[in-house]
């Protein structure tokens, strides 16, 4: 029947139109993944950092699940040369060989470099801008053989207070990559300051959507100002943005994303340390979930095992680079009687959003999110009728009448064991060991693509079945403090039902 495919067609419908839409540099049809050195090592950056987290991202098979990109932040030039055209000029001391050697040797382990300006006169840190320099700066990074550009927006001069002034000001570069005729990912980092997820898509492969994030779960910093649920319109993105501070804002624009241009929640904290195995795999459900870039923002040098369990789960990231690369969305968020950091009421919520069906059928698989804002464990619960609310209110979807086989995305997490494994037999961490590690099977994205192994049914990226949803029934978990359950929901063969069930 025609209501039976309304999922699928929406989403062929969906990216026929967005194709058109986003910008057309072919990059990022799913959201871009990599590491960034920010959020770990801030302006302690150098060559050998570069080269050593490129040769652990290969080692530890984190470029095997996808990570491809390796982003150098700011702190990296030393101003520009008159007598060169003005162009930049790395610092010789933290890269003694220069930006191409870099770029070299991310390509000869067939990972991407990516590299960091400012749409302003200084970058955040006080180094040279590239306002104004737009066309001579991207030439240059062109000529270094740079595939990606993250760019800032502090010491802006005042470029910014409405979408028209902020869009202008960072379409000229975009307009300068483009003009190099080298593919280079365009990475907007204005805070979400001018609404950049109403103009970004046309300009750039994904947008901030909020200040900088920190590596805390909900704990309130009066230096990131917009908080609690109904946070918008922030006019100060601030810093010290919490993980639920940045889920919050995200909420409001799913809607936004689509192939090829992607709100960024802001690099993953996974690793970093100050927040709980629980609150990791929340954070990284959500950014995946929300299909913002995944960008790792630990240093890799010092990875504990279950931190790596994290970043490589597969089933998890092919949700994240789903091919029908729509978000998933909030569909409610209830107050607990428990607090959470700040005193506020502790908030559960759920998220669902379509994706590509794997059994061959008309109905999209569905992922399944469960988010525990609760400082205690909690049974939490999602009717199907609210799953699939955005297919029929209350109720009335065609899906909420079928059954569901419910598959655990975290079940499959990667044991520490193997993790630690992983790390003790990496040559490039100077561990070498000649022991014989048994690693349960990993997917490998350059022999099968997500969207190659999600339509062969790869076991990998499926998670465990836990249980079924019968019609009209809820998906159940017990989630841990802060932390999440998530599931990929895949239609199951219904029995041929008579006229008046349907
Ligand atoms: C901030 C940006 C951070 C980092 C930093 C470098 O504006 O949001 O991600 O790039 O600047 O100074």
């Amino acid at each position: 029947m025609a209501f039976k495919n309304l999922n699928s067609v929406l989403v062929v419908a969906a990216a026929v139109v967005l194709g058109v839409k986003a910008v057309d540099n072919g990059l990022a049809i799913t959201p871009q993944m990599g590491w960034d050195n920010w959020n770990a090592l801030g302006c302690d950056v150098s060559e050998e950092l570069l080269q050593q987290t490129a040769r652990l991202i290969v080692d530890y098979g984190l470029k095997d699940v996808g990570y491809h990109y390796v982003i150098l932040d700011d702190c990296w030039s030393v101003g520009r040369n008159a007598s060169n055209n003005s162009s930049l000029v790395a610092d010789p001391v933290k890269f003694p060989n220069g930006m191409a050697a870099v770029a070299d040797d991310m390509h000869a382990l067939g990972l991407g470099f990516g590299m960091y300006s400012d749409a302003g006169k200084y970058t955040c840190g006080g180094y040279a801008g590239s306002l104004g320099y737009e066309t001579v700066d991207a030439n240059t990074w062109a000529s270094w053989g740079v595939d990606y550009l993250k760019y800032d927006n502090c010491y802006n001069e005042g470029y910014a207070g409405n979408q028209q002034i902020s869009s202008a000001r960072y379409r000229t570069m975009g307009n300068a990559l483009n003009a190099t005729g080298r593919p280079i990912l365009y990475s907007l980092c204005n805070w979400g300051e001018d609404y950049p997820w109403n103009w970004g898509s046309t300009i750039a492969n994904s947008w901030r959507i909020s200040g900088d994030v920190y590596d805390s779960w909900d704990l309130y910093d009066a230096r990131c100002p917009c908080e609690g649920p109904n946070a918008f319109n922030c006019e100060l993105p601030g810093f010290h943005c919490s993980i639920t501070n940045i889920m919050n804002k995200a909420s409001f624009i799913v809607s936004k994303a689509q192939p090829g241009a992607w709100n960024d929640l802001d690099m993953l904290e996974v690793g970093n340390g100050a927040m709980t195995d629980a609150e990791y795999v929340a954070h990284f459900s959500m950014w995946a979930a929300a299909k913002s870039p995944l960008i790792m923002g630990n240093d890799i040098r010092v990875i504990q095992p279950k931190d790596l369990a994290i970043l490589s789960n597969a089933a998890v990231i092919a949700v994240n680079q789903d091919p029908s690369g729509s978000s998933a969305a909030r569909r409610w968020m209830y107050d607990t009687n428990n607090t959470d950091s700040n005193g506020y009421p502790a908030r559960i919520q759920m998220w669902s959003g379509s994706l590509q069906s794997t059994t061959g059928g008309d109905y999209s698989d569905m992922v399944v999110l469960l988010i525990n804002g609760n400082n205690a464990e909690t049974v939490m619960n999602a009717t199907l009728a609210d799953i699939f609310v955005d297919s029929g209110e209350q109720g009335t979807a065609p899906q909420v009448k079928m059954s569901w086989e419910v598959r655990d995305l975290w079940a499959n997490r990667m044991s520490e064991a193997d993790a630690a494994a992983i790390i003790a037999g990496s040559s490039a961490a100077g561990n070498a060991t000649n022991a014989t590690t048994v690693v349960a099977p990993r997917f490998n994205v350059s022999s099968t693509s997500y969207a190659e192994g999600l339509a062969s049914n790869n076991s990998i990226l499926l998670g465990n079945v836990t249980t079924t949803v019968l019609p009209s029934g809820t998906v159940l978990a017990t989630v841990a403090p802060h932390g999440a359950a998530m599931f990929r929901l895949r239609a199951l063969p219904t029995a041929v039902m008579k006229r008046d069930e349907l």
